[in-house]
């Protein structure tokens, strides 16, 4: 049976550790500029219905770099679930290309889409979740701090995708998780629930950003307004104000702090500049580090498909 990469839940924390061994890996060999082209002859469909910067050129350039050919399609190309059902283009790519990697709103489709393929279909963020993105971001917690068998990673801000994936990541791996967000924002309560039963992780809810951030390792923000909700973005600047990561709020954890964001950042809203451009600042690191995930995930998917 093919294996997708649609959750981080849906591996085991074996499975996961041996994506991340492999990640390095391939960092390693990325860096040196070795030539490793295990995807000669390959293709890669990336489809995009929404914008990206990080996701699509870190995708292409990792798997150009391994010797396949990644294919972009836009949001004015394929009309995904509209011109064109969502299982035709599935069975369709499924004849031209080895992978797909798929950004798409709404995260029923994104089933759907894996449903009916018979190639590996990688999830490069839903309206739920964006996995590639937290395997990135735990990848770069290991190597900035090696010896925390269970990071405490306090989240400030929206419960958006970018939390439901840190959620499915504590079903497998230890993390003490805080998602610190006004009333009315907190996560989807089934995934919340999930992570606390799975038994692995301290899972928190707050909205006493002060509070929650005591002891933090790292604080990590996202965007107020996600991609499709920019029509509230006003709304929420009044809602979210009390949740900005600033100076304050990086000195309130009382102990050495990394901040983390997954980009893009809309500075001096959730975050300040000055905390962007702090040496606690690790967003670079953890941009970067999509690359090298992204090309271990991409790398054990076809190791491990039939
Ligand atoms: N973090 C992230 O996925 O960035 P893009 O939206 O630019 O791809
Ligand atoms: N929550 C953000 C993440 C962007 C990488 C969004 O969905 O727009």
């Amino acid at each position: 049976m093919v294996r997708h990469f649609l959750y981080i839940s849906d591996f085991s924390a074996t499975e996961l550790l041996e994506i991340l061994q492999l990640a390095g890996e391939l960092k390693t060999k990325f860096r040196a500029r070795d030539d490793h082209r295990p995807f000669a002859g390959r293709s890669l469909a990336m489809i995009f219905a929404k914008p990206s910067a990080r996701t699509r050129v870190s995708f292409e350039t990792g798997f150009n770099w391994m010797g396949g050919h990644a294919l972009f399609l836009g949001p004015q190309d394929i009309g995904i679930g509209k011109r064109e059902a969502i299982k035709d283009i599935a069975r369709l790519f499924s004849r031209y290309n080895d992978l797909i990697m798929a950004r798409l709103f709404d995260h029923a489709h994104i089933l759907e889409l894996a449903e009916h393929a018979t190639i590996p279909v990688i999830n490069g963020l839903t309206d739920y979740n964006h996995p590639c993105q937290i395997m990135a971001d735990y990848f770069t917690i290991r190597e900035h701090l090696p010896k925390r068998e269970k990071p405490r990673v306090v989240y400030v801000g929206d419960g958006n995708n970018i939390v439901h994936s840190w959620l499915r990541l504590a079903i497998r791996l230890p993390l003490h998780f805080t998602c610190c967000c006004p009333q009315g924002y907190e996560p989807d309560a089934e995934t919340v629930a999930a992570a606390r039963e799975a038994g692995i992780s301290t899972i928190e809810i707050s909205h006493d950003p002060p509070a929650a951030v005591a002891g933090a390792d790292v604080i990590y923000t996202d965007v107020w307004a996600s991609m499709g909700q920019k029509e509230e973005a006003e709304a929420r600047a009044k809602a979210f104000a009390p949740f900005q990561v600033n100076s304050g709020l990086m000195s309130a954890t009382g102990c050495e702090t990394l901040f983390m964001h997954c980009l893009p950042a809309e500075r001096n809203r959730e975050v300040t500049d000055a905390v962007m451009e702090a040496d606690y600042s690790i967003v670079f690191d953890q941009a970067e580090n999509r690359l090298h995930v992204q090309n271990g995930i991409m790398a054990w998917l076809v190791a491990n498909g039939d």
